[in-house]
C-alpha cells in the first residue's frame, strides 16, 4: 500500500523524471509544416530515445510575417499529444529589436492555452519553461520572469530554467572560475528555479569540453535550494556564416569530437547526472548543429520545406543524420544504467568537404573565427558486434586502420592528404581480411569551390538511418 502511494506521489512530483532528452526545435523552419509532418519529426526524435521538443520561437510580432507560429505551434500540440511526446515552450528572448517584444500576458496565454494537454512537460507539478536568453535584452530580466511567473497560479504555475547566455559564457570563457558565474546568475535571478546551461560547444578555445561549467551550474542550483531542473547541453557541431562582412557573424567551434566526448560525459562511472539533457539543436540548420534528415532543397511543396537563402550554400548536402545514430546509442546508455548491447555493424564518419586554409570565391572565406582550429580530418565511430578492424583511406593517405569490438564503441581518424581536392573518403569494416561493409562519403573533398563551409558531412558505413 505504501509502496504504491509512493509511487503515485512520485509520479506526480516528478513527472519528467530523471534525465529526459529534449531536442531544441527552430520553430521557424516549420513553416510549411502540418499535423503529419510534426508526427513525422516527432516518430524520428522518439526513434533514438528523444522525450520532447524544446520549442524556440521568436515573439510572433517581433518582425512581420512570423504570426503563423502560434497556428504551427497548435498543430505540434496536437501531434505530440497523440504520440506521448513533450513540447517544452523556449521563448527565443535574444532578439534586441522587435516590432512587439514578447509580453507576460501573451506568454502566460501560450502556456495556460495547453495547460491540460498531455505534451505539456511538468517539474514539481508546475509547467517547466525555458528560454534562449532573456538577460541581454533591456525588456526583460529578472523583474519579467517574476511578473510572469505571479501572473501563472494553479495548474498553470511555472517552473523556470531559462537559459541566460551571459552567465553560460562566461562561465565557458578561458580561465573562468564557472562557480562565480553560477552565484551571480542565482542572485541576478531569483526567478531562476532551474538552469539551461547554453554553451554545449568549446568557447573560442581548441580544447575539448569539460564538465566544470555544467557540475557548477548544477551544485549551486542544488545548495541554493532553487527546486527547478538542471538542463545540460549537448551539440554536435557549431558553424554559421551571415557572409555580411562582419567577421563577427561568422565562426565555427572546435567540435571535430564534440558529441561523442560529450556524451561519453554522461555513461559510465564517473557519469554526470543532469536532471534533462537538451540536445543543440533538431533542426537549426544555419548553425551546422542538426540532427534532423535534411529537406529537399528544391521541393517547394514539401511539408518539410525550408528557405535558408546564402546560408544552404553550406547546408543542402551536407547530410547529419547518421550522428543519430550516436545519440541513440548513447541516450540508450544513459536512461538504462548500462550500455547496450550491440548486435549491429555501424561506422559513423563525418569530415569538413574543404582543407582549413581554402579561400572558395563565396561566403567568408578569411574572417571565420576560428577557423585554424578544427583538424583537416576525417573521424569515424565505430559500433561493431564482433572484433573488427575499421581502415579509412583518404586520397594518398590509405588504410590508416584501427581495431572495434563488441565491448563498446571505439574512434579513430585519418588526416586528409597534402593534395587533398578530389578526394573521396572511403570506410571499411573488416573482418578476417575481407571487408563487410563498405561506404564512400557523399562528398568529396575539395580546394576549388565556389562557397566557404565549414559544416561537416556525416556518413554511415553499414545498416540503419542513413537519409536526408
Ligand atoms: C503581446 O504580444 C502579442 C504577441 O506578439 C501581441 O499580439 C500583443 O499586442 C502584445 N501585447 C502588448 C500589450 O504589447
Ligand atoms: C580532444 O579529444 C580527442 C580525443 O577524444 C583528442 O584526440 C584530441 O586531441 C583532443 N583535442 C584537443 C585540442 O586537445
Ligand atoms: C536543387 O537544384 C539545384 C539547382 O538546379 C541543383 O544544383 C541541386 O542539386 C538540386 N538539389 C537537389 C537535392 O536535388
Ligand atoms: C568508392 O569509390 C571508389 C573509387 O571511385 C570505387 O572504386 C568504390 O567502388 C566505391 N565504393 C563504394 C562502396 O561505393
Amino acid at each position: 500500500m505504501f509502496t504504491t502511494y509512493a509511487a503515485a506521489a512520485a509520479l506526480l512530483l516528478r513527472v519528467a523524471s530523471a534525465t529526459d532528452v529534449y531536442a531544441h526545435f527552430m520553430v521557424q523552419n516549420a513553416y510549411a509544416y502540418d499535423v503529419d509532418q510534426w508526427k513525422y519529426d516527432i516518430a524520428s526524435a522518439q526513434q533514438i530515445g528523444i522525450d520532447g521538443f524544446a520549442l524556440n520561437w521568436i515573439p510572433p510580432d517581433c518582425v512581420n510575417g512570423l504570426g503563423w507560429t502560434v497556428d504551427r505551434i497548435d498543430d505540434a500540440f496536437t501531434a505530440a499529444d497523440s504520440m506521448g511526446f513533450k513540447l517544452m515552450y523556449s521563448f527565443d528572448m535574444s532578439y534586441s529589436s522587435c516590432n512587439v517584444y514578447w509580453n507576460q500576458s501573451f506568454m502566460g496565454e501560450m502556456i495556460s492555452k495547453y495547460s491540460s494537454n498531455s505534451a505539456t512537460p511538468r517539474w514539481n507539478n508546475n509547467i517547466l519553461v525555458s528560454t534562449y536568453g532573456g538577460d541581454q535584452v533591456d525588456e526583460y530580466g529578472n523583474d519579467f520572469f517574476e511578473g510572469l511567473k505571479s501572473s501563472l497560479t494553479g495548474s498553470n504555475a511555472i517552473t523556470l530554467a531559462p537559459g541566460l547566455t551571459t552567465y553560460s559564457m562566461e562561465a565557458g570563457s578561458e580561465g573562468a572560475d564557472p562557480s562565480s558565474s553560477a552565484s551571480s546568475m542565482l542572485s541576478d535571478f531569483s526567478s531562476a528555479d532551474g538552469y539551461l546551461n547554453w554553451q554545449a560547444w568549446p568557447l573560442n578555445v581548441d580544447s575539448n569540453m569539460t564538465t566544470t561549467a555544467d557540475e557548477a551550474f548544477q551544485s549551486a542550483l542544488k545548495s541554493s535550494g532553487r527546486s527547478g531542473p538542471y538542463i545540460m547541453a549537448v551539440s554536435p557541431w557549431q558553424y554559421k556564416d551571415l557572409n555580411n562582412g562582419n567577421p563577427l557573424d561568422s565562426w565555427v567551434a572546435y567540435s571535430d569530437t564534440l558529441f561523442v566526448d560529450r556524451w561519453q560525459q554522461l555513461v559510465g562511472d564517473n557519469a554526470i547526472k543532469p536532471d534533462i539533457i537538451e540536445i543543440l539543436t533538431w533542426n537549426d540548420f544555419c548553425e551546422s548543429h542538426y540532427l534532423r534528415n535534411l529537406p529537399d532543397e528544391n521541393d517547394t511543396s514539401a511539408k518539410d520545406y525550408v528557405e535558408l537563402g546564402d546560408m544552404g550554400a553550406y547546408v543542402w548536402g551536407q547530410n547529419h543524420a547518421p550522428w543519430r545514430i550516436i545519440a541513440k546509442y548513447y541516450i540508450a546508455w544513459m536512461k538504462q544504467g548500462y550500455a547496450p548491447a550491440i548486435t549491429m555493424d555501424q561506422v559513423i564518419f563525418w569530415h569538413r568537404v574543404h582543407p582549413k586554409d581554402t579561400s572558395c570565391y563565396g561566403g567568408s572565406s578569411t574572417a571565420i573565427r576560428n577557423a585554424n582550429m578544427p583538424a583537416d580530418a576525417v573521424f569515424a565511430w565505430a559500433l561493431v558486434s564482433q572484433k573488427s578492424t575499421i581502415s579509412m583511406s583518404v586520397g594518398s593517405n590509405q588504410y590508416w586502420e584501427f581495431e572495434a569490438d563488441g565491448s563498446g564503441p571505439s574512434m579513430g581518424m585519418v588526416p586528409f592528404p597534402d593534395n587533398a581536392n578530389g578526394a573521396v573518403p572511403e570506410v571499411s569494416i573488416m573482418r578476417d581480411g575481407q571487408a563487410v561493409h563498405t561506404s564512400n562519403s557523399t562528398q568529396a573533398i575539395s580546394t576549388d569551390c565556389s562557397w566557404q563551409n565549414f559544416n561537416p558531412v556525416v556518413n554511415l558505413v553499414g545498416p540503419g538511418i542513413n537519409t536526408g
